[in-house]
């Protein structure tokens, strides 16, 4: 059963109310716009997300879960949740990013997600997105691939991984997760390296999705949209309601500094208030039934 990653956290501070608007932006299996609908009884949730088939998902979900409740698609990027809206007449009470990728995503092997499955090296939440893993692996320069593997996968041996991919790459092409996976393990073997917590192969792969899914810039994009939307800046139509609470799951600490710097500002500027003063962070049993909560970060602000 897909368990959504601080749910009891979110639904406190994001404090569902009956006809309320309910924007989630990364629906991925439905699990917290399902439970944000339950609480809600009444009203609208939207849904974005960059994977088509697990937008249809969600919406199916949050519908059979709450039939009094209108479910709104908006496919593709979070981005552009701001025009979904204003195209149905909505402006949001509430809104959540839960950022990364979904376990139907990882556990595809077609989608080259896992290094622990033999499949190709995509890596793209959005199917039709316009680069996969395999094309930065085949065509970006080394000093590149070192620079994401370092700020994106904070690997300590991203130069020797980047210059091992480089060498790999003209012996013949490199397509496979598997392939990119025994690269990294070698480079780290090599070096002498044991790493005895997690596969080698971890941070490169953390990488190359980042850059693959533009996530910091898609994640900077939302933030804009919020801060714009709380400024009461034209350069998005109108999306937020007066009091909306805006909730954030990263996963990544240069996603939590993206987003405390703008919920920071927001705050600052006196233009919401600080929902979590204390970062929240997932429980001793939560990080135990479920691992991928124990990197997990939750921001909150609430608009004025
Ligand atoms: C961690 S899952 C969300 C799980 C969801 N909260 C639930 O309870 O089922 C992340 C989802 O966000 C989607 N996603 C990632 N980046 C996105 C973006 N920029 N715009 C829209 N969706 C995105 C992924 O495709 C994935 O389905």
């Amino acid at each position: 059963m897909h368990i959504p990653v601080l749910l009891n956290e979110v639904l406190a501070l994001l404090a569902p109310a009956p006809g309320e608007v309910y924007a989630d932006g990364t629906a991925g299996l439905g699990g917290h716009a399902a439970a944000v609908g339950r609480a809600m009884g009444s009203g609208a949730v939207v849904l974005a997300d960059l994977d088509p088939g697990n937008l249809a998902h969600a919406a199916a979900h949050v519908q059979q879960q709450t039939p009094a409740v209108r479910v709104v698609q908006a496919p593709g990027n979070f981005a552009a949740m701001p025009y979904a809206l204003a195209q149905h007449g909505l402006r949001a009470n509430m809104v959540l990013a839960d950022l990364g990728f979904a376990s139907t995503q990882v556990d595809d092997p077609n989608r080259g997600l896992s290094f622990s499955r033999e499949g190709p090296l995509d890596m793209r939440l959005d199917p039709r997105g316009p680069l996969t893993a395999a094309q930065i692996v085949a065509s970006w320069p080394e000093a590149d691939l070192e620079r994401i593997i370092r700020d994106f996968g904070e690997d300590r041996l991203a130069r020797l991984i980047a210059r091992r991919i480089n060498q790999a790459r003209g012996r013949g092409p490199i397509t496979t997760t598997t392939q990119l996976a025994d690269i990294c393990r070698a480079a780290y073997a090599s070096a002498g390296n044991r790493e005895r917590t997690i596969d080698p192969a971890t941070r490169t792969f953390q990488a190359l999705r980042i850059a693959v899914n533009d996530e910091l810039g898609n994640l900077s994009a939302l933030l804009d949209a919020v801060v714009d939307a709380a400024h009461g800046r034209a350069t998005a139509p109108p999306w937020l309601a007066p009091g909306c609470r805006v909730a954030i799951i990263s996963f990544h600490s240069l996603e939590d500094r993206l987003v405390k710097q703008a919920m920071g500002g927001l705050v600052a500027a006196g233009r919401a208030d600080d929902l979590t003063p204390e970062i929240v962070r997932s429980s001793e049993a939560e990080q135990s039934s479920n691992p991928r909560s124990r990197s997990a970060k939750l921001r909150a602000v609430r608009l004025r």
